[in-house]
């Protein structure tokens, strides 16, 4: 048998759902505060000793802990018991992989490399269909054409940026691959025409309402497979998150946006640049809270917009005069802008300290997430399987789900 274990047996995604919903609700009070609005969320009062540790550690330890979810893990247990039964509830079984036939290099150029190996991985864990491809907010179709390659089946990608489409189509021409992808914003209704019963649908990394809108499609007009690794959940047009599945909305776990993000703030991909600049803006924007709770003589985050990367490059006075402004906060005309700029770098190392409990529920709520889509997909007729394809290092977005149609 080539699929994961007992993931198939209905019951067991209902289990898991259940279990990782009472986890996420008992818990609530380690996960829900941001300490990024917070400085010290209310668990901190009951665990001084777990408080102590986290803001001594070093620098080095922090990005370890962040990243490594398994010390994350040892370094809580002994604090909070319950991090190891979290856990045990993230494990889901690997798809097995089958062999992909050889692509040549030629094929594959233009590729990136993480790109290559989530793209073989997602290949080698699908189930042969033969049937026509359809691939849901394609990009440039990479996913396409090496599906294309291996099956020999038709593809068809839909894409809205039309410079991708054309990159597609090109590179299609040139190979003589039967691909055509097409300039579509897949949440109008023309998508449906592109809809048909005896099709195969994959997705990778389709967001938000972009994979919600296939699934619900999908279901609607009986296609035979859906395979779809889903990505940024938060990126809805709902302020808080609408269940997919009757399960789910029987048990309601209320999310907002910011809550959502959380499961996919895991990253493997950002660059050392990127991260600077990321750690800068938020050292900024920590160092602007402190003022403007001074200002305002009132001990509570305000939010101000999310402002683009290259604001990082600005000095922090400039800055904070900006977020003043967005604000409608008149500032004092004397500031002593180097203590603001001090105090907000160290309240940085205090999140990002704080933020480790939090950071252990990242995975737990992203499985939930999954299970929904796959319980939504077994409540409409579908045979599903959940598990990973790939390694967390070609990307933490690793959660495949197969669902094929169920005989009438
Ligand atoms: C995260 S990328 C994934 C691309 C590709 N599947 C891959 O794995 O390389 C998401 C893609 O969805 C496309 N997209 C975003 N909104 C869309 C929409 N409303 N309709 C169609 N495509 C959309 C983006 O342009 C982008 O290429």
């Amino acid at each position: 048998m080539h699929r994961p274990h007992p993931i198939e047996h209905p019951m067991y995604l209902r289990d898991h759902f259940a279990e990782l919903t009472r986890q996420l609700k008992n818990y609530a009070s380690f996960w829900r505060p941001f300490p990024f609005h917070e400085p010290r969320p209310p668990w901190t009062e009951a665990h001084p000793d777990l408080v102590r540790q986290l803001l001594a550690l070093p620098d080095a330890d922090l990005h370890r802990l962040a990243t490594i979810p398994e010390e994350l893990t040892a370094f809580l247990t002994p604090h909070l018991p319950f991090a190891s039964d979290l856990a045990q509830l993230c494990q889901l079984p690997q798809f097995t992989q089958q062999a992909v036939p050889l692509i040549s290099p030629r094929l594959l150029a233009g590729i990136p490399g993480r790109k290559w190996q989530q793209i073989e991985a997602f290949v080698a864990a699908l189930p042969p269909a033969p049937m026509p491809i359809l691939e849901w907010c394609a990009g440039k179709s990479h996913l396409g054409f090496v599906l294309q390659h291996c099956s020999g089946q038709p593809v068809t990608a839909l894409e809205w940026n039309a410079a991708l489409v054309g990159q597609a189509n090109a590179r299609a021409q040139q190979w003589r691959c039967d691909l055509h992808s097409h300039t579509m914003n897949v949440l109008t209704p023309e998508v449906d025409a592109f809809i048909h019963p005896d099709q195969r649908i994959v997705a990778l990394h389709a967001c938000g309402d972009l994979h919600v809108k296939l699934l619900q499609l999908a279901a609607r007009k009986g296609v035979q497979q859906v395979q779809l690794a889903p990505c940024c959940y938060q990126k809805t047009a709902d302020a808080q998150y609408q269940p997919l599945s009757q399960t789910a909305r029987q048990q309601p776990l209320p999310l907002s946006k910011q809550e959502l993000h959380l499961a996919v703030t895991e990253t493997v991909t950002a660059g050392e640049y990127q991260q600077r600049q990321r750690l800068r803006l938020q050292a900024m924007r920590l160092g602007f809270d402190c003022l403007q709770r001074d200002v305002r003589g009132q001990d509570e985050f305000l939010p101000v917009p999310s402002l683009p990367g290259e604001w990082a490059r600005t000095d922090f006075k400039t800055f904070c005069e900006h977020c003043a402004q967005l604000k409608s906060l008149t500032l004092p005309d004397q500031v002593n802008w180097a203590h603001y700029e001090q105090r907000g770098q160290q309240r940085l190392r205090e999140v990002s300290a704080l933020d480790l409990v939090r950071f252990l529920f990242r995975r737990p709520l992203e499985i939930w997430l999954a299970l929904d889509r796959a319980l939504f997909l077994q409540e409409q007729g579908y045979q599903v399987e959940i598990g990973t394809f790939c390694r967390r290092s070609a990307t933490p977005r690793n959660i495949l789900i197969v669902a094929a149609r169920c005989k009438p």
